[in-house]
């Protein structure tokens, strides 16, 4: 398994000091509900800005697998992917357990199968290492369509001649269940409504991109969303939008190290909850032509951060605003409520030399840390993030395990953060 290493600040100076340019690769969340997207298109797709991550990869796998033909070509920035779906047909229509395991996103076929080919089977994810996950709320929405859905052997079976419109309200605000019913409406025969949508920008993106195939759908990035069915749709040419989750991690490597980075195609208006909490601790974001400068204080201050479904504060950087914390000079709280798992990092940033208490789905973080590097295990792909930031920080050497987390929704981070000043180093294969 390959690790990071990364050296961090002499003893005694006062921080890394990143400095330079940062270019902003495509978002891992708005590609791959989009690569299944393609599925509900008469011919071909090309997705360009597609970011170079395992998950995309495996999302390329399970397309192949369920039909499709998919070709990749790298060029210098990211890279263009094109989807054909026309063997789908004749394909197995099934997202199996060995994919799902290995990605959740793989369940956001589901909806795509069912409205374009009448069938689609599905492993159960189960749960993860940030909770338990359940995708009760996609199925209820498919069933409103006129899914008929069967759960057997781990499996989920769904199935429908035509699916017709309906109307549909989310118990709970979820991502992945509103972008799969939202994609099956997009057949459906009839109108659809969707209330207690979720509104985050790579719902609406989504909702972009099927219209430019020809789908019918108004209100994505409000509560609710209508839908009129269309009868097809076509394969068209979409640029992936920059990655507001990757923005706000550099953002950070920015803001603890007293460095002066600018964040180039930085989604700035997809990331207000994240540049208000990076301000609120002192740092300087300025908003400018490229992109979003950030110029990191000689003090931090502490904040409080509770996370929230879009706009509120996303769930997919409170690991990285962690060590922001846990640098500023003073106690903050941070409240984690999507998922009721995700605190994995916590005890690896304390062996690194935070101070921070978990009470319930509450950090209290106590600040100002001296990280001290020494070698600590990434258990998702967000927790391994944070332990990046703070070996970036740590006096000496900090050993990053199970990097294959960070690889999900990092394009090779090493190589993204030495020109900037960082000393980070991989070393292939080792010891878990
Ligand atoms: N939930 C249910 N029932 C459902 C679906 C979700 O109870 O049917 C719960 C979940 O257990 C969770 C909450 O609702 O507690 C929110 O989950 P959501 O469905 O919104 O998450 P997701 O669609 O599975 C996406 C991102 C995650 C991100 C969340 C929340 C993708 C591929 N993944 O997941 O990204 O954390 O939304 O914003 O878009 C990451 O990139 O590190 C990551 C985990």
């Amino acid at each position: 398994m390959d690790k990071l290493e990364i050296i961090g600040k002499p003893p005694g100076m006062p921080g890394t000091g990143l400095v330079g340019t940062l270019p902003i690769r495509g978002a891992k969340n708005a590609a791959l509900p989009i690569q299944c997207a393609a599925l509900l298109a008469s011919d071909l797709t090309r997705l360009r800005h597609v970011p170079k991550l395992t998950d995309v990869s495996t999302m390329n796998r399970l397309l192949r697998e369920v039909g499709c033909a998919v070709e990749v070509i790298a060029d210098t920035d990211g890279r263009t992917v094109e989807i054909d779906p026309r063997g789908v047909a004749q394909g197995s229509l099934e997202a199996p357990y060995e994919m799902v395991k290995t990605m959740r996103a793989s369940v956001t076929v589901m909806g795509p199968l069912l409205a374009r080919y009448g069938r689609a089977r599905v492993s159960l994810p189960g749960g993860c290492a940030i909770g338990a996950r359940p995708i009760d709320q996609h199925l209820k929405g498919l069933q409103a369509l006129g899914a008929k859905v069967t759960l057997e052997h781990g499996y989920v079976d769904l199935e429908a001649k035509r699916l017709t419109g309906g109307r549909f309200l989310f118990d709970k605000v979820t991502v992945g269940g509103t972008q799969n019913v939202m994609m099956a409406a997009t057949l459906a025969k009839g109108h659809t409504t969707l209330e207690n949508v979720a509104r985050e920008p790579e719902v609406e993106e989504l909702a972009l991109f099927l219209n430019k195939m020809g789908a019918q759908i108004s209100g994505a990035g409000t509560p609710t969303i209508e839908i009129d069915g269309v009868d097809e749709l076509r394969g068209i040419d979409h640029a992936i939008l920059p990655d507001r989750i990757e923005a706000g991690t550099f953002a950070v490597a920015a803001a603890i190290s007293r460095g002066d980075v600018l964040l180039e195609h930085a989604p700035v208006d997809h990331m207000h909850a994240i540049i208000d909490t990076l301000v609120a601790a002192g740092a300087e974001c300025r908003v400018e032509a490229g992109g979003l400068r950030v110029i990191g204080p000689e003090r931090l201050r502490p904040f409080d951060v509770v996370t929230r479904p879009h706009p509120g504060f996303p769930t997919d950087m409170q690991a990285q605003i962690m060590v922001l914390a846990a640098m500023a000079d003073g106690a903050s709280v941070i409240r984690e409520t999507i998922f009721e798992n995700r605190f994995m990092h916590v005890p690896e940033l304390n062996r690194l030399g935070a101070n921070i208490v978990v009470n319930g789905n509450t950090a209290v973080v106590r600040g100002p840390t001296k990280f001290s590097g020494t070698t600590v295990m990434a258990t998702d792909l967000r927790a391994s993030a944070s332990l990046v930031l703070a070996g970036l920080v740590a006096e000496g050497t900090t050993e990053v395990r199970r990097v294959y987390h960070i690889d999900r929704g990092y394009e090779a981070i090493e190589a993204r953060l030495c020109p900037l000043g960082a000393q980070m180093s991989r070393y292939h294969g080792g010891g878990a």
